[in-house]
């Protein structure tokens, strides 16, 4: 299903990253551990490519333990990338951090060569939360300083490692079909950008294949995890829909309340700990979106060669001697 959000600040935090990114030796992404490769900003790939990153994995209490490891090594195999798990209860993040940083660029140390560290991620992944602990532990120096962006705040996490913090940014166009609907279904999107029954049936579409016992036990369907499965999504969104009371006057079934309660019991964890993606799913989805994507540039490239040829000649007619 195509999400249409509005990117908010981008052009705003885009200007800021690309003005600090000169001095800055470790970049850390924040990524929600439940879709670590659809939480990725492919602009910010872009905007600091070649600078060493630090990819944290947060929010790893809502994720399947059992996949987030997979996801550490996808990540820890990459060039100038290390890979770190954390969530809200690690009262100490400040140390992984730094750690982290010190693996990747290990000679930014002492007050002659500090640490320069900035942090990036998509809305909701848990950067604030992150941060507030960070200040919180740290009485940092915090705000903005003179000549630095608005949109930009300094965090001394230690005397010679600084941290800068950016807003929370998406990128204007998803290229990952995939990718949009786990996004909508994290919190990472307006609520306006997307239809949430839409989203939910699309969270069903996978839940029901991966995580049957969970949906089972959730919503007491008294199914097995085969059985729903086997299920269409829709029937899925329905079963929960009687199961939960969603019923307008006259017996209609309430969808849209249904989705909110699906919506609501994912983000919060209490369907359980889910990954939406594995490596090797996300993989074949960059395959597929790469595949679509050569298809729309021969496409565009064709309806404009076919623009021009349509196109009245600008030249003047000569006219004969
Ligand atoms: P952002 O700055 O990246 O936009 O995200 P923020 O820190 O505001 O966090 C977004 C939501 O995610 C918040 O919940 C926050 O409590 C929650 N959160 C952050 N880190 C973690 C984590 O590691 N694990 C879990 N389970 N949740 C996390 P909220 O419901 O929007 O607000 P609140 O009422 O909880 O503050």
């Amino acid at each position: 299903m195509a999400i249409q959000w509005f990117p908010g600040h981008m052009h705003l935090t885009r200007k800021a990253i690309e003005e600090r990114i000169k001095d800055i030796d470790v970049v850390i992404e924040m990524l929600d551990a439940r879709l670590p490769g659809s939480s990725a900003n492919p602009l910010l790939a872009e905007l600091t490519g070649h600078k060493p990153a630090l990819k944290v994995i947060n929010k790893q209490d809502l994720a399947d333990p059992t996949r987030t490891p997979l996801w550490l090594d996808w990540y820890n195999a990459k060039l100038e990338t290390h890979a770190i798990a954390l969530d809200a209860s690690d009262a100490a993040p400040a140390r992984k951090l730094i750690e982290g940083c010190r693996k990747l660029a290990p000679t930014r140390t002492g007050l002659a060569k500090p640490m320069r560290v900035l942090i990036c991620g998509i809305p909701n992944v848990g950067k604030s939360t992150l941060i507030n602990t960070l200040s919180d532990k740290r009485q940092a120096k915090t705000g903005d300083e003179a000549g630095v962006t608005k949109v930009e705040q300094r965090i001394v996490l230690a005397d010679d490692f600084y941290l800068w913090d950016t807003p929370g940014m998406l990128w204007p166009r998803i290229v990952v079909d995939q990718s949009g609907d786990r996004l909508a279904a994290s919190g990472a999107v307006g609520r306006n950008a997307y239809d949430e029954e839409s989203v939910v049936l699309d969270l069903l579409a996978y839940l029901k294949l991966h995580y049957g016992a969970q949906l089972s036990e959730r919503y007491k369907l008294g199914l097995e995890a085969a059985e729903i499965g086997a299920l269409h999504d829709d029937e899925v969104l329905e079963k929960i829909a009687r199961k939960r009371g969603a019923v307008m006057p006259g017996g209609k079934l309430n969808l849209q309340k249904a989705s909110e309660i699906v919506l609501t019991d994912f983000r919060s964890g209490v369907l359980g700990r889910i990954s939406l993606e594995t490596p090797a799913e996300y993989e074949g989805w960059l395959a597929e979106a790469a595949i679509k994507e050569e298809a729309r540039a021969l496409k565009k490239a064709e309806m404009d060669k076919r623009k021009k040829r349509k196109a009245p000649s600008r030249e003047r007619p000569r006219t004969p001697e």
